[in-house]
């Protein structure tokens, strides 16, 4: 496990080690299971970013489950009013379902709360929300989560599936922004 790295003109210095992050999956996983047994439960990942960590926890789970993924774009110039537009659409009707997203991050939070407007459109009978990462010093909206693996400051992270420039996505550890200066 190497300790610093660099992306383009960044560096980045060891956050979270693979190990930990895979105990913490599997703690997850393991409580989600429980949860939802009987639910028939839909997990929905969303893309880019919580790739990796949507197939690691879609394999602790004890259960069987559904999966899907969703990839959003917000609507430009109006970032504040956190309206998304679907690039990789829903395919399957959600309504009366138990869904489960699974998000990599949650920094500010409007990528998730517009996740959840355009979900509860579709009238699922419930939704959880999983997020490997969350930056409490930074999140704005006033959203629920029912399963934080992290709480984490606010400082830029990749790794795990998080990118710097579409960068760095492939390491099995986290690695958090190193300020010059
Ligand atoms: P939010 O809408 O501000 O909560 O941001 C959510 C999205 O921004 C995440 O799904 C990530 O794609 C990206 N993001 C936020 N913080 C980071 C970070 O520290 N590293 C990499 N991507 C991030």
């Amino acid at each position: 496990m190497m300790k610093r790295i660099k992306i383009l003109d960044k560096e980045f210095e060891l956050s979270l080690p693979a190990a930990k992050v895979q105990k913490r999956i599997r703690e997850i996983a393991e409580e989600i299971s429980n949860d939802l047994k009987d639910k028939d439960p839909l997990f929905i990942g969303i893309l880019n970013g919580s790739f990796i960590f949507a197939a690691d926890i879609f394999k602790k789970m004890s259960i069987d489950a559904r999966i899907t993924f969703l990839k959003l774009e917000s609507y430009q110039g109006t970032e504040s009013s956190g309206r998304v537009e679907q690039l990789i659409g829903l395919n399957v009707d959600i309504k009366g379902m138990n869904i489960v997203i699974l998000e990599d991050i949650v920094d500010t939070g409007t990528t998730l709360q517009a996740t959840i407007n355009l979900l509860v459109g579709y009238e699922p009978a419930s939704i959880r929300v999983v997020t490997l990462l969350f930056k409490p010093d930074s999140c704005k909206n006033d959203i629920h989560m029912d399963y934080i693996g992290f709480n984490i400051p606010d400082n830029f992270v990749v790794g795990y599936g998080l990118d710097y420039k579409g960068f760095g996505r492939g390491y099995e550890d986290i690695y958090s922004l190193v300020n010059e200066g």
